[in-house]
């Protein structure tokens, strides 16, 4: 996954949140291991790092259902 800043925008920045999601506030475009591109919509986004979430690139607070060991760090 790549995070990229979206030509319209100031830099986003980007906040890890220990076994959560990567929260990016800002406007910026996801690029997922497929090729496909997704623009944040909302002034902060959080996208997944656990792999568990139904919707993808975005974390969907599946994470804190999973035990510790498959959290992110
Ligand atoms: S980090 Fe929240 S669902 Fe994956």
């Amino acid at each position: 996954m790549s995070i990229e800043r979206s030509e319209r925008s100031e830099r986003p920045t980007i906040v890890l949140c220990p076994g959560g999601p990567m929260l990016v506030r800002g406007e910026a475009v996801v690029q997922t291991q497929d090729g496909a591109t997704h623009r944040t919509t909302r002034p902060v986004s959080a996208i997944c790092r656990c792999g568990a979430t139904s919707r993808a690139p975005w974390c969907d607070g599946t994470h804190k259902l999973l035990p510790k060991e498959r959290r992110p760090d």
